[in-house]
């Protein structure tokens, strides 16, 4: 009798929803990590040394160098999320590592949480729900929070990939004119929304909202700085769904102490979480909130479901749905 293969090793860093966790205890043995605490970076270095996959989040897990030297028999990193900016993908290339995400399923989701944003900064709502809860809804004033329009205004688009075509479609519905960055010309979405592509440089300075949908990497690093803040219009609004590191917080702070631009509306800082000593915080034309863009309850079991089948699939031996480094495969490391 040909004995069975051991069960492989694996560790998840959250409980993440259902079905990912029970899809991967049924064939794994694998520590689910409970609770809801940050797991403190040796607990993790210890709570991989033996693992040959893990799920993780990218926002909280960071798969370097010396996460790699800790797990010796690691073949697989999952993510639970798009973004890999957590992984030293070059390392896990060359150390034969598969590393894999979660792309496609949460654009419309974090599309729909840039508009909120987008829209809750143009017309203040944060201001105005925090202006009745303090009592100070006397009357009706004519000059009362005031804002901007959203419809027919100028949205420039930075990164035309999955959310950022989703963000144009929303555009597309409240009339705005649609300007966009990116390395390639998108005539589907251009067809569909009439978006136009132009320069970085155009876009800053035409755009009522500039929103960011870069994957964050050394070249897109402070993509936004001094520079571009200055070009903005000086009542436009900055929206970043994408990567806090995308942006020079420093200059973003200069740019609203001098009112450079009007506001910002950010679901992503850096660092995170945000310090509570932050210059950008307690602004009346900032809006902060905490990484949720994907944050649906249906689009997190997706999002649980696909990092699964991700992971399940690379220890079966099966080529994983979304392989960020597909050139691996033909020499991935098999035990
Ligand atoms: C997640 C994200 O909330 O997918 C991404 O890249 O940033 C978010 O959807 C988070 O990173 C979960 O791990």
């Amino acid at each position: 009798m040909v004995p069975s293969r051991p069960r492989p090793k694996v560790f998840v860093s959250w409980r993440f929803p259902s079905p990912g966790p029970e899809m991967i205890a049924a064939e794994c043995e694998a520590v689910i990590r409970e609770g809801d605490t940050l797991l403190p970076r040796e607990e993790f270095l210890r709570a991989i040394a033996d693992v040959e996959g893990v799920m993780v989040s990218n926002t909280t897990e960071r798969l370097d160098r010396e996460a790699m030297d800790a797990a010796p028999r690691l073949r697989v990193i999952s993510n639970f999320g798009v973004g890999y900016d957590n992984v030293d993908v070059p390392e896990a290339t060359r150390r034969g590592i598969l590393v894999c995400n979660t792309p496609g399923i949460l654009a419309e989701t974090c599309a729909d949480h840039t508009f909120a944003l987008l829209m809750a900064a143009a017309r203040r709502i944060v201001e105005g729900h925090q202006y009745v809860h303090a009592g100070r809804w006397k009357h009706w004033l004519p000059s009362l929070l005031v804002g901007k329009d959203v419809h027919h205004a100028t949205l420039g688009i930075i990164g035309m990939g999955a959310i950022g075509r989703e963000v144009a479609k929303r555009a597309r519905g409240f009339d705005m004119r649609i300007l966009y960055v990116s390395r390639t010309p998108k005539p589907d979405v251009e067809h569909a929304t009439g978006a136009q592509r132009v320069s970085r440089e155009e876009l800053l300075s035409q755009s009522d909202y500039v929103s960011l949908h870069l994957p964050l990497t050394a070249e897109t690093r402070h993509f936004i700085g001094e520079r571009e803040l200055r070009l903005m219009k000086r009542d436009a609004i900055l929206v970043n769904t994408a990567r806090g590191g995308i942006v020079d917080q420093a200059a973003l702070v200069r740019a609203l102490d001098e009112g450079w631009i009007g506001g910002a509306a950010l679901d992503v800082t850096d660092p995170e979480p945000i310090p509570m000593d932050s210059p950008l915080l307690n602004r009346p034309n900032v809006i902060i909130v905490p990484h949720i863009a994907s944050a649906s309850v249906a689009t997190r079991a997706k999002m649980s479901e696909l990092a699964a089948r991700n992971l399940l699939a690379a220890l079966r031996g099966e080529r994983p749905p979304h392989l960020v480094n597909p050139e691996v495969w033909g020499r991935r490391k098999t035990t």
